[in-house]
């Protein structure tokens, strides 16, 4: 959503990287980016400027002496215009040129008429050796002095068969990280702190078991990745799950409803405060009062083992009432097999929340899509028609919006 009409200048140095950073200009023109691509005289040897051209469906520069019409002026007005310059794969001898501040070429050229508030990131791809060099590790640093992003490479084989430090992330990465930052520079959750947990906790039976639930972490998972999109910092509690956290978040990992409880309390006493949490993580209610040490066997002539259970302290509820928490906005779900909109109404007032997110388990639970109606504070009731987790995230959010500004005037009032 971030990149929607954006204008991305996409400078491609001469790296066997070039060829990956094809799909980089492919994934943002998808994403409704209009994205002006200049190659170094280097990086046509490796890609066709036709390649980008086809993708971006616009005009390719390679030449400083190209001879530029009135509207296009190169690489003065292109960088003026834009809303992000990223340079990929940025070499060794590119990054040398723009610390140093030449401009023999049209990308050292574009940096130098790239005004100072206009993002810069620059994706370095080498071989490991010229990527550990003190005169690039120096360049580098220069380059980040003077607020430039500069990605940090992977270590893993690179083109040659060596292994090291210097493989270029890969596309989906760059492209998550060119939303990142235009997000926080644009987006209107910038500046606003968002813990979310995700995912279902375990709770240990023996070593080897345990009990869960279904949850799959996407509704969550899709929260935490928009929310950073539109500029917010996130802090992602997860229950184990199988995705990758989203770039740019901050990541806690936990097991148990207790684990979860303390990430949350950390979290929540961090300064600067938490504007918003969003509870949507499935917690198990209940843990064994006596998990086993060893794998629980199963011995002829002996009963069926019993476990008992106890309770697990209820995360929301801890929080209602606690001092310092005036202003955070507090977001949960509601997941009912029977008397939906009752039973989510109940857990909104029980557990003081501005918000809550009441769907139907089965249906839902572990389900790429879901439907749901958001609950506000005083009863106020959207329904929102079945839909991927990722547009329920997007709605949810504008919802969160609309409270916080409310939220906000009527602190001011
Ligand atoms: N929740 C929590 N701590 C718990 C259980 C739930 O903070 N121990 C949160 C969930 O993350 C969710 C909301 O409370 O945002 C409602 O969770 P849900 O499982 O639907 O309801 P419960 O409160 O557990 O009630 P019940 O299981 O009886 O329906």
């Amino acid at each position: 959503m971030v990149l929607k009409g954006k204008n991305i200048v996409l400078a491609v140095s001469g790296g066997i990287a070039a060829y990956k950073v094809v799909q980089v200009a492919r994934d943002l023109t998808k994403e409704g980016a209009e994205v002006h691509v200049l190659m170094s005289e280097a990086a046509t040897r490796f890609v066709t400027p036709l390649t980008f051209q086809t993708l971006t469906q616009q005009k390719v520069h390679t030449q400083i002496w190209e001879g530029w019409t009135k509207e296009e002026q190169g690489h003065i007005s292109l960088p003026g215009h834009a809303d992000l310059i990223l340079l990929a794969p940025a070499t060794a001898n590119t990054m040398a040129k723009l610390a140093h501040g030449l401009a023999d070429d049209l990308i050292s050229t574009a940096y130098l008429a790239t005004p100072a508030t206009t993002p810069f990131m620059v994706v370095p791809a080498m071989e490991h050796l010229m990527f550990v060099h003190p005169a690039t590790q120096q360049n580098i640093q220069t380059l980040r002095d003077r607020g430039v992003i500069v990605l940090d490479p992977k270590y893993g084989e690179h083109a040659t068969g060596a292994t090291g430090l210097g493989r270029m992330p890969e596309p989906t990465e760059i492209v998550a990280a060119v939303r990142l930052v235009l997000g926080q520079r644009q987006g209107d959750l910038r500046g606003k702190r968002v813990v979310v947990t995700a995912g279902g906790t375990q709770e240990p039976i023996d070593p080897v078991r345990f009990i869960g639930n279904g949850s799959s972490g996407q509704m969550g998972y899709a929260l935490a990745q928009q929310a950073l999109e539109r500029g917010a910092k996130v802090t992602l509690i997860s229950g184990p799950v199988k995705l990758e956290p989203p770039y740019g978040c901050e990541f806690v990992s936990v097991r148990t409803t207790r684990e979860m409880e303390a990430a949350v309390n950390l979290a929540l006493e961090a300064n600067p405060p938490t504007d918003v949490l969003i509870m949507a993580a499935a917690v198990a209610d209940f843990r064994p009062l006596r998990p086993s040490e060893q794998k629980i066997k199963k011995e002829k002539d002996k009963p069926t083992p019993v476990i008992e259970l106890e309770l697990n302290p209820d995360i929301l509820l801890g929080l209602k009432g606690r001092p310092g928490l005036e202003n955070l906005l507090r977001v949960g779900f509601a997941a009912e097999t029977n008397d939906l909109a009752l039973n989510a109404e109940k857990k909104l007032k029980d557990k003081d929340l501005d918000l809550i997110v009441a769907n139907e388990a089965i249906s839902s639970i572990g389900q790429p899509d879901n439907e749901v109606t958001l609950i506000e504070r005083g009863g106020l009731t959207q329904q929102l028609a079945r839909k991927p987790k990722r547009a329920v995230a997007t709605a949810i959010l504008d919802k969160v919006l609309e409270l916080l500004e409310k939220k906000h005037v009527m602190n001011n009032a």
